[in-house]
């Protein structure tokens, strides 16, 4: 039997599971900074989508993106490792990115730590384009890279 793997909103419940695979995946060797509390405020804030993809109850992934008037930035996006390069987290950034075009936005911005070259190969497969170096941006100690993502109709080919 295949099982296709579900995306929907968080629920209060999930907020310790996304909290330990940032650390886990993302924050690593800088400190935690999304602690379930934190992750539980983005779950409850109306402005924020907070995503999970999952498979018989068992959480695979997550996203979180923060919508704005005119741009949405991508805060965090993980999948667990046993379960990386099967389109899982293009298809969590997807259907994040979905709810910025709905709304009529812009451009999407996200960092991605600068030592981290599969992250930011991802993010360019996906559309995104760097747009600068943020020094420190992690607690001082870790360069960020900017990427963008320009959202809107394509011309016709
Ligand atoms: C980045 C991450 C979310 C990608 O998730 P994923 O489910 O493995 O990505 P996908 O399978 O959807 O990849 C889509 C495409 O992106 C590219 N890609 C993905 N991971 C890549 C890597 N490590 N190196 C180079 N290209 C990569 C590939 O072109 C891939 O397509 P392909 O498998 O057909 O070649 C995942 O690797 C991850 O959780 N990393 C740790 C946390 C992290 O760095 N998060 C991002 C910063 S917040």
């Amino acid at each position: 039997m295949i099982i296709i793997p579900n995306i929907r909103l968080a629920a209060a419940a999930d907020a310790g599971p996304i909290a330990w695979m940032s650390r886990e995946y993302i924050e690593y060797g800088l400190g935690w900074s999304w602690t379930e509390q934190r992750v539980l405020k983005a779950i409850r804030d109306r402005s924020t989508n907070v995503a999970v993809i999952h498979e018989r109850g068992s959480i695979m992934g997550f996203g979180i993106m923060s919508y704005g008037e005119l741009k949405a930035h991508l805060s965090l996006l993980g999948v667990e490792p046993a379960r990386r390069q099967r389109g899982l987290g293009a298809a969590l950034l997807g259907w994040l990115e979905k709810c910025a075009l709905t709304a009529g936005l812009e451009r999407i911005h996200l960092e991605a730590r600068a030592d981290n070259p599969g992250a930011i190969a991802f993010y360019e497969e996906q559309g995104y384009r760097p747009i600068g170096t943020v020094a420190g941006y992690y607690r001082g100690t870790v360069d960020a890279i900017r990427l963008e993502k320009r959202l809107g109709r394509q011309p016709a080919s």
